[in-house]
């Protein structure tokens, strides 16, 4: 009943979809592993149509998923609960790039390419940056706090966000888009990694960085982990170091048979890394001296954009390519690089008969480990990463498939300040129920 009339005066304030077989595209997650459903999906145009829909559902005591590009991987934007969707696709504005300050505001549906073209065009770019960039939202990338390829020189999206605007859980919105890099009047609110459950951002101010256009590529092959962290210790020594991403000969080939793209070196290595340079001038020279001094199995060199964006592929298709191959268990976890090596020697008898592919980004230790068939060993993983003093979500986020693990990772004293900033911003806990706060 509350729900219906939920429906019926959101239909009044802002577009809908009700169709069930549209809403159904709002309602599964990229893997296919989460599968909701939700009797209205909310497409409002702008931040007071947002915030019109919000005090509706307060008033109703109807809970809501706010959702952007859907590509998250731990079910934190699926209505499992029969929720009302809040999309926030519709948020697409831009505005001019201020150049002296560095910085745009983003609409919260802006497609994190789109804000890519926007910003270079001004001779300026985004420091995050990663495989989905042509469905992932900004708003989603703050709401999770998003890392990917580029953390090692740039940070993740907090440390590229200036201020948020977001609607709260009464309808109220909060702003601060007004781009002041200095401003020391109490603290912020944590909107940033807090997975929709506190507000739903509807804008946000972004810190740029310059553009570099000058780029150098490479793919080495390598006979296992230790060697990549030896090479990585040595690339770090580059200024211009954006990128150092790993992946392995099992998930190569999978991508291999998905793209039927040829092999990317003479022999297969058990272990890949592929690093990127970037700079205002040719950083090729000095990677190339770097890369003389490795002791690399082998080294793959690329010579031009349309070959760096070949190298990139084996490395970014990992995600869809896993994702043809069955519904898998992904786990993304982060641990000390002195841990990895131990942890990996581990892991084979921790995921049992499962087929183990692994990749990620090696510089913040960051795996992502995906697995298919078998029986789940989530909780086996998880707990061995633990007691490496590691991260049991580096940059997914905690979600729905995260929380009963929560406790690994964060104290008792934390979980509780979590529950009191939920209580005092949420107290009916109408915002993405069951995700990150349980
Ligand atoms: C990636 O690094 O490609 C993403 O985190 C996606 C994934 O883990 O599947
Ligand atoms: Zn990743």
């Amino acid at each position: 009943m509350r729900m219906e009339r939920a429906s019926q005066r959101i239909s009044q304030v802002a577009r809908v979809v009700t169709d069930p077989s549209v809403a159904a595209g709002y309602c599964t997650d990229f893997t296919g592993r989460w599968r909701g459903s939700t009797p209205l999906v909310a497409l409002p145009g702008d931040t007071a149509e947002v915030a019109e829909v919000m005090r509706i559902c307060a008033e109703e005591g109807v809970p809501v998923v706010p959702q952007g590009g859907n590509t998250g991987l731990v079910g934190g934007g699926v209505p499992m609960g029969g929720e009302v969707v809040l999309s926030l696709r519709r948020l697409t504005g831009l505005g001019p790039v201020d150049a002296a300050a560095q910085q745009v505001t983003a609409g919260a549906g802006v497609v994190l390419s789109a804000l890519q073209r926007h910003v270079r065009a001004a001779g300026l770019d985004f420091g995050v940056d990663f495989a989905a960039r042509d469905a992932a939202t900004v708003g989603g990338m703050i709401a999770t706090n998003a890392g990917g390829e580029r953390v090692l020189r740039y940070g993740t999206t907090r440390a590229n966000v200036v201020g948020v605007e977001a609607v709260l859980a009464d309808g109220s919105v909060v702003s601060r888009l007004g781009g002041l890099a200095k401003d020391n009047t109490g603290f912020e609110l944590p909107f940033t990694g807090s997975e929709g459950t506190l507000g739903v951002i509807t804008a946000a101010r972004l810190r740029l960085v310059p553009l570099l256009e000058r780029r150098a590529t490479a793919l080495l092959g390598l006979p296992g982990v230790p060697a990549a962290l030896e090479a990585l210790a040595v690339l770090r020594s580059l200024d211009s170091l954006e990128m150092a991403e790993f992946f392995q000969a099992e998930g190569l080939r999978l991508v291999r048979g998905h793209t039927g793209l040829p092999s990317p070196t003479r022999e297969e290595h058990p272990v890949y890394l592929l690093v990127e340079c970037a700079a205002p001038r040719d950083p090729a020279p000095e990677l190339h001296a770097v890369l003389e001094s490795l002791h690399a199995s082998e080294i793959v060199v690329a010579a031009d954009a349309a070959d760096r964006h070949r190298l990139w592929r084996y490395r970014e298709a990992h995600t869809e390519a896993i994702n043809a191959r069955g519904v898998p268990v992904k786990l993304d976890v982060a641990l000390p690089l002195g841990e990895l090596p131990g942890f990996l020697d581990d892991l084979p008898s921790l995921v049992g008969g499962c087929e183990l592919y692994l990749f990620g980004h090696l510089a913040e230790g960051n795996l992502h480990i995906n697995l298919i068939g078998g029986q789940d060993p989530t909780d086996a993983v998880l707990r061995r990463v633990a007691l490496s003093g590691g991260s049991i979500s580096a940059e997914h986020g905690v979600g729905r498939a995260k929380t009963p693990w929560l406790h690994l990772s964060r104290s008792p004293a934390e979980l509780a300040a979590f529950r009191a900033v939920k209580q005092a911003l949420d107290p009916r806990h109408l915002l993405n129920p069951g995700v990150l706060v349980p």
